[in-house]
């Protein structure tokens, strides 16, 4: 039986990482039934909504997603579809592994961390409202639940991938009860993981620490906008946003993405590193027990990476997406 999963290419350069991902998949041999959905401005136009029910349908239906990166625009304009789905579906918790991969020029080669986001809440609830004209405010919510939770499946991960210490990064020295509580629930939920070494870290702090020896840390755990911001600059030490996947987890379902965003600078030009996405379409494949496929891929793209001849524009290189992908799946046996 293949498997079924929603397929949303998303804008700029989505579809065209995308769809060099899907070839790569194909070649595996993995056998996925794609469903293919619209979201952002084009589903705005087609249905009159940015997150049509049909999507939210699909993933459901099939607990598995792979995502293209989607355009929110700034200031004016519809709020972000990617909160959006991430709160319908209740995937609240968002990994992101960072991995130094062979022979990419980076500030720090063999770095390997995870950064454990909340998926949720913080600034990210998206409430917002004007007190006065010229006044606006934005509430930062933390609940015990959340956190919790978060906490739980950080400790849950760290003993799954023998990972030994997790690091909670906050700003309890200023918002006292809403960082507060996270690290709280940190605390109490990381006695009940005594095999795992737990550290908590002032926000500030840890990215100069990130910057000058990142390789003290094995997993960061971070409320939702701290996860965002410190997961580009994780990004950045091994080579930047190109190189990153990511996996937004729930109890029914997960939807697989890059880091990135839909890079408008480069959209269209077919230069786009699709590397970001096929990370996540291989923590997608681990994710629905396709082991073997996985470890195809990902052995064919370590392969490209140690040869290093062809690499895209953003690690270096001059090849083309499709270029990129051709080799990878030149390596596959
Ligand atoms: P971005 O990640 O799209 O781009 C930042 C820089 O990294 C750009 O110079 C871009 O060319 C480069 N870059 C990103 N991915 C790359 C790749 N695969 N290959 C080569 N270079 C790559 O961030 P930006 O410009 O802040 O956001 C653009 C749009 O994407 C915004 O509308 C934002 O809201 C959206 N976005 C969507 C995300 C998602 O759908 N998960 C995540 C982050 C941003």
């Amino acid at each position: 039986m293949p498997h079924r999963i929603t397929l949303i290419p998303g804008d700029g350069i989505g579809p065209e990482v995308a769809s060099a991902v899907v070839r790569i998949i194909e070649a595996s041999g993995v056998e996925i039934e794609w469903e293919e959905h619209i979201a952002g401005q084009a589903a705005l136009d087609k249905y009159g909504k940015t997150l049509p029910d049909e999507l939210i349908e699909s993933i459901q239906r099939n607990k598995v997603g792979l995502k293209g990166p989607i355009t929110t625009p700034v200031g004016k304009g519809f709020t972000s579809v990617n909160v959006g789905l991430r709160k319908a579906l209740d995937l609240y918790a968002n990994l992101r592994p960072i991995r130094a991969l062979p022979n990419i020029p980076c500030r720090n080669p063999g770095l390997d961390l995870v950064v454990v986001r909340e998926n949720t809440e913080s600034l990210y609830s998206g409430i917002e409202h004007e007190v006065v004209p010229g006044v606006v405010e934005s509430l930062k919510i933390i609940t015990e639940k959340a956190s919790t939770r978060i906490a739980r499946f950080a400790f849950t991960y760290a003993r799954s991938e023998e990972r030994k210490k997790i690091t909670a990064l906050h700003k309890a020295n200023i918002m006292k009860m809403s960082d507060g509580l996270f690290l709280r629930c940190f605390e109490e939920v990381g006695k009940l993981y005594p095999e795992t070494e737990r550290q908590s870290m002032i926000i500030d702090n840890a990215s100069m620490q990130l910057v000058m020896r990142p390789e003290q840390f094995d997993i960061l755990l971070c409320e939702n906008l701290y996860g965002d911001i410190v997961s580009d600059l994780c990004a950045g030490l091994i080579g930047g946003l190109g190189l990153v996947p990511g996996a937004n987890i729930g109890e029914k379902g997960a939807v697989f993405e890059a880091v990135h965003g839909s890079a408008p600078d480069i959209a269209g030009m077919g230069i786009a590193n699709p590397t970001a996405l096929l990370q996540s379409a291989i923590l997608m494949l681990n994710h629905i027990e396709e082991r073997a496929a996985a470890e195809k891929i990902e052995t064919a793209m370590l392969k490209v990476f140690e040869a290093g001849k062809v690499r895209t524009r953003d690690i270096g290189g001059t090849a083309t997406t499709n270029e990129f992908a051709d080799a990878i799946i030149s390596q596959i046996t």
